[in-house]
This record gives structure tokens, C-alpha cells and sequence, in this order.
């Protein structure tokens, strides 16, 4: 594909007069830059300013980081779900302290090695911290890209994402690699955007965009749909006593490891079979009305759940049971989002 006449000029012109004031922005430091776009890769800006400046209150350095305990981390990550995520964080902030006196080291590579901090992230801080000349693609990038140059590659496929990012950086200047690659962030999350609704009439590079003037706009970018995700039926018992709900840590390792939830069995129960496995706890229970039915997302997998209410006498408890109020359903344990609609009862 023939070379495009250079955007940097007209896009950095444009990100300078309309760029949204952020917080990482005004204090771009790489703890900073790191945390904000682990934070902007689970949620939209929006939702994430608040679980930001909450984070650098309680945790404003790496070392605060390395050290924080781990329910205060999935506490303060509550909600924005992919809590690996969080604990790669911890990881790497604790291996930051080790090896590299407590600050992220001003190098791609050594970036890369660092758990959670794949290309894009490396990208990020490296060019926006560190002001190197290295690209930061994510799929905003790749819309504006697809659509400028007019291709109908799949942006899903790594050989289109390669050619993309040879793209990205012969655009690129050399002494403001993080602007121009913010910017191009920013055009894709204000302008360039998805669904066939980009705003070309407001788009500083409206003049250079090839899909605009073929009109393909709209059917850009290709994206390959992802595989179908498996349905798992599961039944859950919202198990109440004067001592609080009935919860349940989950295994260290999985889905939602180390997360806390209500009584669940990730299969479909009758209220009896329910009843017997109780039994095998020694809880004993009187059931109330019906919960309402819920479906949550994860990224391979979709769970149904359904279940009941039900009302206990405090009982002696298994090892990684417990009862919890709801002040410590709010404060204490975290209980992930999958279980929002149920939150309205726990928590209150
Ligand atoms: N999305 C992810 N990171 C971003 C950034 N730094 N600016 C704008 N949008 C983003």
C-alpha cells in the first residue's frame, strides 16, 4: 500500500486543542501511565477516573504497591472485573522493587518482561513516560488505521496488526512519540469511532482518509467475531442468618480466583439437590422466594444464574466460609461484578 501523506502534523495540532484533561496526563510519570491504562483496558475513561484517583490515594508509589495487602488490591480493583490483571500489577511492582530500585526501567524490553505489560502497555509507558520511539496500538489505533488507509484486513489477525504498526510508526515523530501516539488513541475515542458512527465531518484528518473517500467508512474496521462463548447454568442460594449471608471464598486459581461470592454450584440444581449439598455442610435452611434471574460475560464463558433466597440458623462453618454483614460485603470481601444483581441484597 502506498505511502500516506504525513498526519502527525494535523493530528498532534488537533490532540493539543481538544485532548481530554486527565489526571495521568497532567502527572505522566510511568507508575502513572502504567497503572492508568491497565485501569483503561477493563473500563471507558470515564468510569476509570474514579478507580484512579482512589488507587494513587491509597497507593502512590510502586512500593506502596508491592506491599499492599491482597484484599485491599481487589478491593480497590472491585468492579472492573479481569482481577489477574490487578495481581500481575502487584507482581511486577514487587519485581520493579527488587530489581530495579522501585522505578519501571526506561527500556521496551525490559518493560515487556514485566507480568501484565505486553506490547500495547510497554508501548504506553515507554513512549508516553519515557518519550521512546517505540508504537502503543490498541484497538482504537487500529480503527483509525484500517480507515485512513482504507483496509479490509482483520484487525484480529497478528499479520495485520504487524502491518498496521509498521504504519503507525512511519508516521511517527521522533520527538513527540507520545503525543502522537496518545493522539492517536484520542481521535479513535472521540472521533474514529466504532459502530459506523465516526464523527468525519470534526476529523482533523478527514482530508488524507482513504475509507472516507471511497465511502467505506462505516464498514471499517473488519473485525473477525470472536468464537462463541460456552453457557454455564448456576444456581445460586442467597443463604441469610443474624450473623450475615452465607459466603464462600473461590479457589486460588481460575476463573474469579480468590474472589468471594454467595453459595453457588456452577451446574443446574433443583432446590433439593441444593438442600443435600447444604446438608453436607451442616447448614440447614428454611427457602425463601425465587432471586431474580442474571447473566454475566466473561471473556470465553457466560453463566446464567438463577437460585433462591433462603434464611439459616448461624451454623459452625467450614474451612473458607464464612458469615459476612453487608457492611463487609462493602468493605471487606470482594465480591466481583458478576454478581451485581445480587449486590442490592448483600450489600445492603
Ligand atoms: N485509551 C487507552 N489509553 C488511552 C490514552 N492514554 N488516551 C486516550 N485513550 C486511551
Amino acid at each position: 500500500m502506498s505511502t500516506l501523506e504525513p498526519i502527525a502534523p494535523a493530528l498532534l495540532a488537533w490532540f493539543y486543542q481538544n485532548a481530554r484533561s486527565l489526571p495521568f496526563r497532567q502527572d505522566p510519570t510511568p507508575y502513572h501511565i502504567w497503572v492508568s491504562e491497565i485501569m483503561l483496558q477493563q473500563t471507558r475513561v470515564a468510569a476509570a477516573l474514579e478507580y484512579y484517583e482512589r488507587w494513587m490515594k491509597e497507593l502512590p508509589t510502586i512500593q506502596d504497591l508491592a506491599e499492599c495487602s491482597e484484599e485491599k488490591l481487589h478491593k480497590l480493583w472491585e468492579g472492573l472485573g479481569y482481577y489477574s490483571r490487578v495481581r500481575n500489577l502487584q507482581k511486577a511492582a514487587r519485581i520493579v522493587c527488587e530489581q530495579y530500585g522501585g522505578e519501571l526501567p526506561a527500556d521496551y524490553k525490559k518493560l515487556l518482561e514485566l507480568p501484565g505489560i505486553g506490547e500495547y502497555t510497554a508501548g504506553a509507558i515507554g513512549s508516553i513516560a519515557f518519550h521512546l520511539p517505540v508504537p502503543a496500538v490498541d484497538g482504537n489505533v487500529l480503527r483509525v488505521f484500517s480507515r485512513l488507509y482504507n483496509n479490509s484486513g482483520d484487525i484480529m489477525s497478528p499479520k495485520v496488526k504487524k502491518e498496521f504498526t509498521e504504519w503507525v510508526m512511519e508516521h511517527q515523530p521522533p520527538e513527540t512519540p507520545g503525543d502522537y501516539n496518545e493522539a492517536l488513541m484520542e481521535l479513535g475515542a472521540l472521533i474514529c469511532l466504532p459502530n459506523g458512527e465516526p464523527l468525519c465531518e470534526q476529523c482533523p484528518l478527514a482530508h488524507l482518509c482513504r475509507a472516507r473517500a471511497a465511502g467505506k467508512q462505516m464498514e471499517l474496521p473488519v473485525k473477525k467475531a470472536a468464537k462463541a462463548r460456552r453457557i454455564q447454568t448456576v444456581t445460586v442460594a442467597l443463604i441469610r442468618s443474624e450473623a450475615g449471608f452465607l459466603v464462600q471464598q473461590r479457589p486460588k486459581k481460575g476463573l474469579l480466583a480468590g474472589l468471594w461470592q454467595p453459595i453457588l454450584f456452577e451446574e443446574c440444581l433443583t432446590q433439593p439437590q441444593v438442600q443435600q449439598r447444604l446438608n453436607e455442610l451442616g447448614v440447614q435452611v428454611e427457602w425463601d422466594e425465587p432471586l431474580a434471574q442474571a447473566k454475566h460475560v466473561f471473556s470465553h464463558i457466560e453463566w446464567h444464574m438463577f437460585g433462591w433466597h433462603a434464611t439459616a440458623k448461624a451454623v459452625p462453618l467450614p474451612k473458607g466460609y464464612t458469615w459476612a454483614t453487608p457492611d463487609q460485603l462493602t468493605s471487606e470481601y470482594t465480591l466481583p461484578n458478576a454478581f451485581k444483581a445480587y449486590k442490592i441484597f448483600l450489600q445492603q
